[in-house]
């Protein structure tokens, strides 16, 4: 058994910066064997500053390892989000194969200055797998018209049946779209979004990809779009929308289309905890893996961890059927389970056995008769519990006794989502991982990531069944990186 890190906070398997602040993933690209994972990055504290990228490494997804700072501002501003691609041809003439990292200059003395913020888009280059950067000396590639808010988030990449790299960016209340033959020059294309789905904030980290729909073969396209706040749970969120790219134009699906008008917002993840998350390029086997922060700007700075602040969500696997886009943990996350443990019935639920938590890969399938309902209870030794599961108003995680709140008004919350199978038979799987949860239900349509801070490990947990719910199959595992992560 992995003995657990000596911060009680800290999670055993998602990735941390061992110390000072992160928030968005950035910068996400397959190269060779290697996962490559930059964030935005303040190690002088454990509050939001002058934005660095930090960069973690990994073969598998779930063992990361954490290098040297890639990207640190400069007189010309701090390095905001964005993302890199491999540039296979050497079309920026940096060198073949360059690891190019496209991002956003901040310049806080202008914005200062002007009130307002000043955003332009970079370049910076690695030619040994992201340990160093050169910064291009031409930048800004992309300069801001003028005038222009929150214009920012480059999400970069190949778009092949055209020949030409596409950024998306957001644009306060829109994406654009522009394309390049260099990743120098860029030439706007279109726009889309203003007036269509979530606008409750500005719209920040855009992503563009094409996925196969798996009903039909065919490929769509999705175009992720975070906001803050005027998310789900209030604060940051995720959206999505399904559609068409015809190498200028992204267009909507018209059944995703009404769909929206219909239901309101697509949400990737329906929980508080889960923002800025885009996907990887260049993942193998026609994958498309996604990350989040694991936090919400309305408490991000607060939360009671010392030294550290923030984790990332698990790695996703990402797919369509029709217009629905489902997520499920990727598979390496069972490279982290230890010996699977039977979980005892009891009544119409069950226990969890000891040894079992902190951190656990939990599934579960209930028989659920129309009006029956089913949660899944964490405690610990202090009487904290932090309670996840099914009622007559669909999927919910309940923090409000989980631990510390005291750092933020209305984070002690119970957080709902509506279900969206009406079936008899009901599966549901729970990534627990000391201080945060992420449910996948409705095959993987319905995903709630949260975060909790218990006085000290949640070690015993039960099941229960109610009006006619019963437990009928279970998996359990223990989940451990095999050394401490820090
Ligand atoms: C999203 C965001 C991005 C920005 C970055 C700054 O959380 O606000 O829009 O580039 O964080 O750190």
């Amino acid at each position: 058994a992995t003995v657990p890190p000596s911060d009680p906070l800290r999670p055993l398997w998602h990735y941390t910066p061992p110390s000072g602040w992160m928030n968005d993933p950035n910068g996400m690209v397959k190269q060779g064997d290697t996962w490559q994972l930059f964030y935005q990055y303040y190690p002088q504290d454990t509050v939001w500053g002058p934005m660095h990228w930090g960069h973690a490494t990994s073969t598998d997804l779930v063992r990361w390892t954490t290098r040297p700072v890639a990207l640190a501002p400069g007189p010309e501003g701090y390095i905001f989000s964005g993302s890199a691609v491999i540039d296979r041809n050497d079309t920026a003439g940096f060198g073949k194969g360059a690891l190019v990292a496209i991002y956003t200059i901040h310049d806080p003395v202008r914005a200062k200055a002007e009130t307002r913020d000043h955003e332009s888009q970079g370049l910076a280059y690695s030619l040994d797998g992201g340990m160093t950067f050169t910064k291009y000396a031409g930048n800004p590639v992309l300069p801001n018209p003028g005038g222009r808010q929150d214009f920012r988030d480059p999400s970069v990449f190949r778009d092949e049946a055209r020949g030409q790299w596409v950024m998306a960016l957001s644009v306060g209340d829109h994406a654009e779209f522009y394309a390049s033959h260099d990743l120098k020059h860029w030439r706007f294309l279109s726009a889309f979004g203003a007036g269509v789905g979530a606008h409750g904030g500005v719209w920040e980290c855009p992503n563009l990809f094409p996925i196969r729909d798996v009903q039909t073969g065919r490929d769509r396209w999705v175009l992720i779009q975070n906001l803050n706040p005027g998310g789900p749970q209030g604060g940051s969120g995720t959206q999505y929308f399904v559609g068409d790219w015809d190498g200028t134009r992204f267009t909507l699906d018209p059944e995703f289309a009404q769909r929206i008008a219909h239901d309101g917002p697509a949400w990737l993840d329906a929980g508080p905890d889960d923002y800025a998350g885009v996907t990887w390029n260049g993942a193998p086997d026609g994958r498309r893996v996604f990350m989040g922060w694991m936090s919400n700007w309305l408490y991000a700075q607060e939360v009671p961890t010392k030294r550290w602040r923030s984790a990332m969500t698990a790695p996703r696997d990402l797919t369509l059927s029709g217009i629905e886009l489902r997520q499920t943990p990727s598979r390496e996350i069972a490279s982290l389970r230890g010996p699977r443990l039977p979980i005892t019935l009891s009544g119409d639920g069950g226990r969890l056995p000891h040894g079992l938590l902190p951190s656990a890969d939990i599934e579960l399938t209930f028989a659920t008769p129309p009006g029956s309902s089913f949660a899944l209870e964490l405690r610990n030794k202090e009487g904290e519990r932090l309670v996840a599961g099914l009622d007559a108003q669909g999927w919910y995680i309940d923090r409000r006794n989980a631990g510390r709140s005291d750092f933020h008004d209305g984070f002690a919350a119970i957080h709902r989502a509506p279900r969206r199978r009406d079936t008899r038979v009901t599966k549901v799987r729970l990534l627990i991982d000391r201080t945060s949860i992420e449910l996948f239900a409705d095959d993987g349509a319905t995903v709630m990531t949260e975060i909790f801070f218990p006085t000290s490990d949640f070690t015993e947990g039960s099941i229960v069944g109610r009006g006619g719910a019963r437990l009928r199959d279970r998996a359990a595992w223990p989940l451990a990186r095999n050394e401490d992560p820090i």
